[in-house]
């Protein structure tokens, strides 16, 4: 069976576009549908989909045919026509993240692109200083922290204010700056993956763009879970993937570095002695799940056909419901604030005085066993530990709802 090019760069998905009509976080019946997409396992509520994102039906058809035509054609596929359709798979990303196609490279995954940037940046002195905080990832810290003994550098880490508020944020990353002259380099995590804080990305990275100081925005989490350009970031360098709020299927990730910023990442040594000023230079992944990234188009017109906007809004009335359900119970600290524009999807939570490691091991636990709720804990805050709670396009209200119903069960104990 010949497999139509089109399926492979989405157009499968396109029916179910035109069928979506734009709708309020609210409507139900809409989301229901969205919801219906996915066959996501209804063994447990299923809320920790901040692990990766599920495929859509749609998207996993794109997916199976891609591997049976990778698998059937090999390279006969890969030496003819394929590069040209990875181009234009590329091509689509570009115009998904509202960045040129010159400023994309394909990695696996976030992580790849994030330590590129990272060990590759390449502008820093011995003396200078870089800067990051405790809800960065811990992949990301290792590699900040690497660059003492790389590069020479002072590593600075701080802690970011808990209660959050949008000017606390900004004003937490001012005073750092203020403290430490010699920062050279910055890494912000657009959306916290402990949680679900986000972080005022633009105003801090336009402030420090003011002070000499280039940022590197780990949007691992924040690509498709809220309505944003990679531009409006203001920052010159951004690792992100596409299989978590994309949908995309595992292995598919990608770096951004601005036009005219290349040459401040170090090519990788795979490329040579002489690489050039391509951006692609800039992570050499070898051979990959090509099936993974020919079906990419298939999840971006799958999100598409929901819209940014209606679903960063649908998402963050999942947040809202639960949230708003417990808030009169004052064991349950919720650790993202009442400011929308500091929330999406995720929000984690612990009960007030258990911060260790194993009560929110035993906290999530309780919840699988006595409550049929799947969540994770998380470790890494400055504050303490916590459990995190991450609904996506398949969790329907009723779902949260029994969140909030587990929640005040357990804390009344
Ligand atoms: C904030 C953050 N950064 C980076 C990563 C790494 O992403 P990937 O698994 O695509 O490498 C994650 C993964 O959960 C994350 O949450």
């Amino acid at each position: 069976m010949e497999i139509d090019r089109r399926t492979l760069l989405g157009a499968a998905a396109l029916p179910l576009a035109a069928a979506l009509p734009a709708r309020a976080a609210e409507d139900e019946a809409h989301w229901a549908g969205v919801a219906a997409n996915y066959d996501v396992t209804r063994d447990v509520i299923q809320l920790e989909h901040g692990n990766w994102g599920m495929m859509a039906r749609p998207v996993l058809a794109a997916y199976r045919a891609a591997v049976e035509r990778v698998n059937r054609e090999t390279s006969f596929y890969a030496r003819r026509t394929m590069i040209g359709d990875l181009e234009a798979v590329r091509a689509a990303a570009a115009a998904a993240l509202g960045a040129d196609v010159e400023e994309i490279a394909f990695t696996r995954n976030a992580t790849e692109a994030l330590k590129a940037l990272i060990l590759g940046y390449n502008r820093l002195r011995p003396g200078d200083a870089v800067l990051y905080a405790d809800l960065d990832y811990d992949a990301m810290q290792g590699c900040m922290a690497a660059l003492e003994k790389r590069r020479g550098v002072r590593v600075v880490k701080i802690a970011l204010p808990e209660p959050a508020s949008h000017q606390g944020l900004i004003q937490a990353y001012a005073a750092a700056f203020d403290a430490e002259p010699r920062i050279r380099m910055a890494l912000l995590t657009h959306v916290s993956h402990r949680t679900g804080l986000i972080l005022p990305v633009a105003e801090i990275a336009r402030m420090a763009r003011a002070r000499g100081i280039d940022t590197i925005v780990d949007a691992a989490h924040s690509v498709g879970q809220l309505d944003f350009a990679l531009p409006a970031l203001e920052a010159d360098f951004v690792g992100l993937n596409l299989h978590k709020w994309i949908g995309a299927p595992l292995g598919v990730g990608a770096l951004y570095i601005r036009k005219g910023r290349v040459a401040d990442v170090d090519a990788d040594p795979a490329e040579g002695a002489s690489p050039t000023e391509d951006v692609r230079t800039r992570a050499h992944t070898g051979t990959v799940d090509y099936a993974a990234q020919l079906t990419l188009p298939a999840a971006l017109a799958f999100q598409q056909s929901i819209g940014a906007g209606p679903r960063a809004r649908r998402l963050r009335a999942l947040r809202d419901r639960w949230v708003h359900a417990v808030r009169d119970l004052p064991n349950v600290q919720v650790l993202t604030p009442e400011d929308p524009r500091l929330y999406g999807a995720i929000t984690a939570f612990r009960i007030a005085g258990r911060t260790s490691h194993d009560d929110n091991v035993a906290l999530a636990r309780t919840m699988l066993d006595r409550h049929g709720i799947f969540t994770v804990h998380r470790d890494g805050l400055a504050s303490g530990s916590c459990v995190r709670v991450t609904p996506a396009l398949a969790t329907r209200m009723a779902d949260v709802d029994a969140l909030a119903a587990a929640l005040r069960t357990i804390v009344r104990g």
